[in-house]
């Protein structure tokens, strides 16, 4: 579970709190992919925080026995991108694949048929695309047929309406795979170039969602909409 980042976006929201812990409804933001995660039948969750924050984190969600999860908790000590993250997993996940969740994505679709669909398939990797009104704030997904053939981060000239949400699935070798990623001209190793490997290894897939699903960080207007939204599913019971 990634919950690191700036979050320079939300300002002055987060200039003291972390994105991840603001109110969605009648809930800090995190809780939502967390409990994803359980209803996808995960058990053992790293939660992955810049160290300003980790006390809060610890603080609110303790051992994860509410959610029916064991947490345990890593730092990222440095601005340095989603994939510099995930890295950060390595020895937790161990000979095991994993599953990524932005803390930040709030959906309705239960993983868990995913899951099991992953673990039936020999190796590679799985994204799961939305289509989009307004593809650009995302990495946008280019397919051909049934085959991903491509992934661009926040292009101006969007190829598709397809973007990637923030949650993925990763087989073992993820890990040489991020140790061959170069910084963007950010100065961060992307996620999308961490999926670009797998693409251009022909061994990525991506399965659509088909329930709600919104990235409550990209904007103030994002983080209402998510608001507005959840308090309606929460209140019949969806989500
Ligand atoms: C990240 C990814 C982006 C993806 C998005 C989904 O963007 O870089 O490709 O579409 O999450 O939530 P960020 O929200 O960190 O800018």
């Amino acid at each position: 579970m990634l919950a690191g980042g700036k979050a320079t976006r939300l300002r002055p929201l987060t200039k003291v709190t972390n994105k991840h812990l603001l109110p969605i409804y009648d809930r800090p933001l995190i809780y939502y992919p967390l409990q994803a995660m359980a209803r996808a039948g995960v058990q053992d969750v790293l939660v992955i925080t810049n160290p300003e924050h980790a006390g809060h984190f610890i603080q609110l969600l303790g051992s994860g026995r509410e959610f029916g999860l064991k947490l345990a908790y890593e730092l990222q000590e440095e601005a340095g991108g989603l994939a510099q993250a995930v890295s950060l997993a390595a020895s937790f996940v161990g000979n095991d694949r994993m599953l990524v969740l932005l803390g930040d994505n709030i959906f309705t679709d239960d993983l868990r048929p995913a899951v099991e669909r992953f673990t039936a398939q020999a190796s590679g990797a799985v994204i799961f695309g939305v289509e989009t009104a307004h593809p650009e704030q995302y990495g946008v997904i280019e397919m051909r047929g049934e085959r991903v053939i491509g992934i661009e981060e926040k292009p101006s000239a969007p190829r598709s309406n397809l973007v990637q949400t923030g949650i993925y699935m990763y087989d073992t070798e993820v890990w040489s795979h991020l140790q061959g990623l170069e910084p963007s001209a950010r100065g961060e190793l992307e996620i999308t170039d961490l999926n670009n490997i797998y693409v251009t290894a022909g061994t990525m897939r991506c399965e659509t969602l088909e329930g709600y699903w919104i990235d409550a960080g990209t904007s103030h207007d994002e983080l209402l909409a998510a608001n507005v939204e959840v308090a309606r599913l929460r209140r019949q019971g969806e989500i």
